[in-house]
């Protein structure tokens, strides 16, 4: 039976302290890390599938334009190659920016360089590969200038805009004010997993082994991509390489297996080339910012402003959310919020690691940084003044908050020293050493789940739900919540997930996985606490389960006499984020040094402090927290993507070129987690932590680098060579 939740009230009564099995939190290693890393933990085009073809896409060589013709007489000859499948549908793929878009490409027009056009199907993937090459493309390309690349050299859309008061005003009265322009590079996902795919027909029922992240949302994608029935589609995607975003809407490999699978009646598995991968999966936009503060002598800020310019494709609804957190973050009477979007012919723009904050943040960091050296005010303590009771226009007030706290624990963590603050202050050789900090936000966000809970006969209990690991720890996490409520170990507890057999779980997106599918868990937990008090004699309330037995008493094996209990649960958010504003906060604080000569900088150490309601495993929190923290070194000193402005393709399209920080690039990170609990955030009381971790780091590093050699860079990625021209002489 199905147990339904939807969150109208904080959930102030949650009992999950009070349990006794003391699983939930604590610091347990991830469950399927064995399968892992001794190589039996199938990834999408691992599945052991019998007389596979393999596909290879082809894809178009120019960034706008039409196909008139695919010749596949020479290609069709080749060894082995059994198929070219040119399918309209196959592009037609929905927007992967975020589920729920309509498709906009219309067949055989290409929008941009490195669109999927058609697969090519052989014996073995060589032969497709060789085969793919050997593909006649027609086409009549646009004779396009550079304008239709540069976001900044088109006229742009309004996306969104919030004023209130008179921000010129504000700035022009101030004590101290900051008007600053700063940009952030494209950034590629980058997961380690490339995309892939293998399909299978029986006539009837399409089977998919994908790597995707929201199965509950693709199948009715893949579904309609090939006008099935969602009944007759089954996706499974057990474990995921990184999904970052590129995997949140099923993408063309996916598509052209199926369709391919269909029509040639034999399984047909479609792995992206790493090149690929770069040049068809959506981006993380570039972005143009403009920050403008304005304060009173004590740093108290009475202006705000935060300007932002993204790009998308025409026609795309997705716009990178910059600002985001900037709506609440800080106080500021006199507001002006503004964000257009450019329509360029780079690929699809979409979702990337925290969309928004992850380079909305940065900017606004840095302009705190400059409004403290402005109004002389320490920069921790700028921030800790300008913490805002409610959201500063609309008046809401905060579900829980704990911004103030990360401050000072992390500055004292860090033994932050507000006597050095000026500029060039130790120099070690030729690296001048300097320190920064930056605030971090990110929004909290929930979305519908289900999941089923069966306590079997023999004592031990089984989780299922299509929700999926994207390597964040979800199957350890909610075998934790399931064991604690029903007092059983966590290896007591198997969790089965990445099936479309299995109850719609929350997918994997927007850091909202944990809060929303373990409140799916729980519900169903509660049910089953229900009826196991009613067989036992005792209310809900003094029953107290721990190591498969009531506390002391009868075991569970007994009390289930010889038969399954099974309950789902269902949850859903509610009218509850009218009434909070619901968000993580943090703080970072970053030592660098920085080369005199080569503008090199090297991250020495770096702590954060992270407020995010209940922590559910320790372990794996602090392991999002710290790949975020490493993604903020990415977005300071390495990651951009670069296009070629005569033909618009991508021009660094494989790990080599595309920088994501490695380990020699990474000091230890330290990581606190402020202890809270959001009863608003959601039924477990947990908020999201995926992505927090990334949201402002880089600007902590780029004020470090500033405080220690004096270069205020404006642009990120600080590459040397920005750093050494921003650089003052000796
Ligand atoms: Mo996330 S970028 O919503 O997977």
């Amino acid at each position: 039976m199905s147990n339904h939740m939807k969150q109208d009230q904080p959930a102030t009564d949650c009992k999950l302290d009070q349990m006794s099995q003391d699983l939930l939190g604590k610091p347990i290693a991830r469950s399927e890390g064995l399968a892992k890393v001794t190589g039996t933990a199938p990834y999408a085009a691992e599945y052991p599938v019998d007389n596979c073809l393999e596909g290879v896409l082809v894809t178009a060589p120019f960034a706008r334009g039409t196909v008139t013709d695919i010749d596949t007489q020479a290609c069709l000859a080749m060894d082995g190659v059994v198929a070219v499948v040119e399918d309209e549908r196959m592009t037609a793929r929905a927007a992967q920016g975020t589920a729920g878009e309509a498709p906009v490409q219309q067949p055989r027009t290409v929008c941009y360089w490195g669109q999927p056009i058609a697969l090519v199907v052989a014996e073995t993937f060589e032969q497709a590969r060789d085969a793919a090459k050997h593909l006649v493309i027609s086409f009549d390309a646009d004779d396009l200038d550079d304008v239709a690349f540069d976001p900044n050299a088109v006229d742009p859309e309004n996306k969104e805009s919030t004023s209130q008061g008179d921000l010129t005003r504000a700035m022009n009265e101030a004590s101290s004010n900051v008007d600053a322009r700063l940009t952030t590079s494209g950034h590629a996902s980058a997961a380690m997993e490339p995309h892939a795919a293998i399909a299978e027909w029986d006539g009837s029922k399409l089977t998919v082994y994908a790597s995707l992240q929201m199965l509950n949302y693709n199948i009715a994608e893949l579904a309609d991509a090939v006008d099935l029935e969602e009944d007759d589609v089954r996706l499974i995607s057990r474990y995921v390489g990184g999904g970052f975003g590129s995997k949140l809407g099923i993408s063309e490999e996916t598509v052209a297996a199926a369709i391919a699978a269909m029509q040639l009646e034999r399984p047909v598995r479609v792995v992206m080339s790493r090149q690929q991968v770069f040049q068809c999966i959506m981006r993380r936009s570039e972005t143009t910012q403009r920050l403008r503060l304005a304060s009173g002598d004590d740093g108290a800020l009475t202006g705000f402003g935060h300007y932002a310019l993204v790009s998308n494709l025409p026609g795309e609804e997705f716009a990178e959310p910059v600002l985001q957190s900037s709506q609440f973050l800080y106080a500021g009477e006199n507001r002006l919020l503004e964000m257009d979007v450019a329509r360029v012919h780079r690929m699809t723009a979409g979702s990337v690691r925290a969309p928004g904050e992850a380079v909305g943040m940065p900017a606004l960091e840095v302009a705190m940084d400059m409004l403290a050296e402005e109004a002389g005010v320490d920069p921790v303590e700028l921030r800790l003044r300008n913490i805002p009771e409610n959201h500063p226009v609309e008046g809401t007030p905060f579900s829980s908050h704990k911004l103030a706290e990360c401050l000072k624990q992390g500055a004292e963590a860090f033994n932050w020293d507000s006597g050095k603050r000026k500029p060039r202050h130790t120099k070690d050789g030729e690296w001048w050493i300097g320190t920064g900090m930056a605030s971090a936000a990110r929004v909290h966000n929930v979305s519908e789940a289900k999941a089923r809970v069966t306590l079997k006969a023999d004592g031990t209990a089984m989780v299922e739900t299509d929700m999926t690991d994207i390597g964040t720890g979800t199957y350890t996490i909610l075998g934790q919540v399931a064991g604690e409520m029903l007092g059983l170990p966590r290896d007591k507890v198997l969790v089965e997930l990445g099936d479309t057999q299995f109850p719609r779980g929350s997918g994997s997106g927007g850091s909202w996985g944990a809060a929303s599918v373990g409140s799916a868990v729980f519900v169903a937990c509660q049910a089953l606490r229900k009826k196991l008090a009613e067989r036992a004699g005792v209310s809900e309330d003094e029953l107290s389960l721990k190591d498969g037995a009531i506390s002391g008493g009868t075991s569970l094996v007994d009390l289930l006499d010889g038969k399954d209990l099974a309950e789902e649960g269902h949850y859903e958010p509610g009218d509850i984020d009218e009434d909070f504003v619901a968000a993580g906060f943090g703080a970072y604080f970053a030592q660098v040094r920085v080369n005199r000569f080569t503008g090199e900088t090297r991250v020495e150490r770096m702590t954060g402090a992270f407020g995010f309601g209940r922590v559910l495993n320790e372990k794996t929190a602090r392991s999002q927290c710290i790949g975020g923290m490493t993604w903020s070194i990415g977005v300071a000193l390495t990651e951009a993507l670069h296009f070629d402005p005569v033909d618009g393709h991508l021009v660094n399209c494989d790990l080599a070129e595309y920088h994501v920080p490695v380990h020699r690039d990474v000091p230890d990170l330290d990581v606190i987690m402020v202890e809270e609990r959001d009863p608003a955030a959601s039924p477990i009381q947990a908020k999201g932590i995926g992505e927090l971790g990334m949201c402002g780091g880089a600007a902590a590093i780029a004020n470090a680098i500033y405080n220690a050699c004096g270069a205020r860079v404006m642009d990120f990625p600080m590459t040397p060579d920005r750093v050494l021209a921003a650089m003052p002489y000796d």
